[in-house]
């Protein structure tokens, strides 16, 4: 039995975890509502520092597999470890933190391993030390000269006390985007997945993505739309090789495993095996070994998807001012599809988010948008937020480009006078929504923009494939009724945007350039306080950051940062 002074006090701040080494055993320390806790650093289940896991009050979720831990009796409290942490008895001395090392307790027989921080703060610990990186945002990584040496240990701290300052590591940190996936396209949302008409008749199949995970979207022959991960359940081959179709079942290439359009597996070549041997074993059940499912939704032609089994109606996710913005778009005529294109971009997801929440810029890097008078500042606008922030719709009625006053010009940098275009029609705005708005761009969590400009019409989807890059999958679409001219107009429209698009280009060079700078210059954060009459929500002006930091307060929630 052996007290060992393992870390300074001030080290280690509130609602925090910080690992550090004592004589080659790794222990992490934290502290909550004032007191001191001690446990291995190790989680039970994989080789993986619990100083990279997340505290939610008094428990530990380990970054890996999300075990989580009881902080204060080190108990197994869900995922997938079976054995509880060992805790270790801690004491505050002098502005030091001291465990009883050999003495370390399974659960089962631990006492309450704790110091109260208030009885043992040193004098000086009301200035708590902040090094230069956590003062920049950056997750801390921090060296404890310790017995054992330098002990690396992340923690993500949002800098300040409002959403005005975003720190890099929110775009560029592999656990934070791992914890994406699971808490945000894995979690309580509705994902894009593809829209009824691509998929009109029994049979026909479409591939997509929920986050980063490829999904087949498939009409069965009761007309249901169904949505199951593309991975056999055999070997986990993506078993669904063509980007669209139309079949009567699903066949793995690999062993011809055979699912019918609900996923349901209905085939396994020499189940029985050969002449009595080889096989699979008797009570193997194919019931069980169906594709795996997500839940659908669908509402007027477009078609979501979850993981969560217990999601709110679409109509409720979105609330009623995105409702009746994506009604307004999606108006109850049958859709039909123009065409489609994908690219990828150099940058982090949620920069597109933000692109579409960021009314500032348009006028200021966008030629196209202010010459010819699809958004100018001072014309009649809205940055829509819906209550929950994550949301949104830029929205803006066309204007004369002639009734733009001289000072908005100059301050518009992109104003071009005098351009001109030699199409003409590409500019016609045929009027036929319901809505005072002539462009609208929703953004709806996590991974669908509607874009309603003027008369071309698409969908976006965001597949995100790290925190680096993401996919963007385009469908261009019109409506059942929409004469030759019409279809023209659309699809000649739809030059603004695209990865080479009057209007897309642009944004997309921006997306590069925002990831570059953090890539290039890291530890760094960066600023949104546009606007501070409203601290987050919908936007009057279009000089305006209020929706980005609503996408935050939103993000911050899910993400427990
Ligand atoms: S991996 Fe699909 S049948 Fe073997
Ligand atoms: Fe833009």
């Amino acid at each position: 039995m052996a007290w060992q002074k393992v870390a300074s006090l001030e080290a280690l701040r509130a609602g925090e975890v910080l690992g550090v080494d004592v004589d080659g055993t790794a222990v992490a320390l934290f502290r909550i509502d004032d007191e001191i806790h001690a446990t291995d650093g190790i989680c039970t289940h994989a080789d993986a520092p619990l100083a990279d896991g997340f505290v939610d009050g008094g428990t530990i979720e380990c970054f890996l597999h999300q075990a989580v831990f009881d902080i204060r009796t080190g108990k197994v409290l869900s995922g997938p470890a079976t054995e509880s942490l060992r805790v270790y008895p801690v004491k505050v001395e002098g502005g030091n933190i001291l465990i009883e090392f050999s003495d370390a307790q399974p659960a089962s027989e631990a006492p309450a391993a704790t110091a109260a921080v208030s009885a043992m703060t040193p004098p000086d610990a009301g200035a708590r030390p902040v090094s230069n990186r956590a003062a920049h945002g950056e997750p801390e990584s921090r060296d404890m000269a310790t017995n054992g040496g330098p002990i690396i240990s992340k923690q993500y701290i949002w800098p300040g006390n409002d959403l005005t300052v975003i720190p890099d590591w929110v775009y560029t940190d592999q656990h934070i985007y791992d914890r994406e996936v699971e808490k945000i396209f894995h979690g309580r949302t509705w994902n894009y997945v593809a829209l009824e008409a691509e998929v009109p008749n029994a049979g026909d199949f479409i591939r997509s993505n929920v986050g980063p995970t490829p999904v087949v979207v498939a009409r069965a022959e009761d007309g249901s739309i169904n949505v199951v991960e593309n991975r056999c359940r055999h070997r986990a081959a993506e078993f669904c090789r063509e980007l669209s179709g139309t079949v009567k079942e699903f066949v793995c290439p690999y062993h011809q495993w055979t699912y019918d359009l609900k996923g349901k597996l209905i085939g396994i070549p020499f189940r029985r095996g050969v002449a009595g041997k080889g096989g699979m074993p008797a009570d193997f059940k194919p019931e069980d070994h169906g594709l795996r499912k997500l839940d659908v939704t669908t509402h007027r032609g477009v078609v979501f998807a979850s993981y969560s089994s217990d999601m709110e109606p679409l109509a409720d996710y979105l609330g009623p001012d995105v409702l009746r913005e994506f009604e307004a778009t999606f108006d109850g005529r049958k859709l039909t599809i123009l065409g489609h294109y994908r690219h990828s971009l150099p940058g982090n997801w949620k920069l597109y988010h933000e692109n579409l929440k960021d009314p500032y810029h348009a006028t200021l890097l966008h030629t196209f948008l202010v010459t010819f008078g699809l958004i100018v500042a001072g014309a009649r606008s809205l940055m829509l937020a819906d209550a929950s922030g994550r949301h949104g719709v830029m929205a803006a009625a066309k204007s004369d480009a002639k009734l733009v006053s001289s000072d908005a010009k100059k301050e518009m940098r992109a104003f071009k006078e005098g351009m001109t275009l030699r199409e003409p029609r590409f500019m016609n705005f045929i009027e036929e929504f319901d809505s005072p708005w002539s462009v609208t761009m929703a953004t709806i969590w996590p991974n669908l923009i509607v874009q309603r400009e003027m008369n071309t019409l698409g969908i976006r989807q965001i597949v995100p494939t790290g925190p680096h890059e993401f996919i963007m999958k385009w469908t261009m679409f019109g409506f059942e009724g929409d004469d030759e001219e019409m279809t023209r107009h659309r699809l000649r429209q739809g030059n603004l945007m695209g990865p080479a698009g009057f209007l897309g280009l642009e944004d997309n060079e921006a997306i590069k350039f925002v990831q570059d700078g953090m890539q290039g210059v890291p530890d760094g954060e960066h600023l949104v306080k546009l606007d501070p009459a409203t601290p987050y929500g919908t936007a009057d002006n279009l000089i305006s950051e209020s929706a980005i930091r609503a996408m935050y307060k939103h993000w911050r929630q899910e993400m427990g940062v």
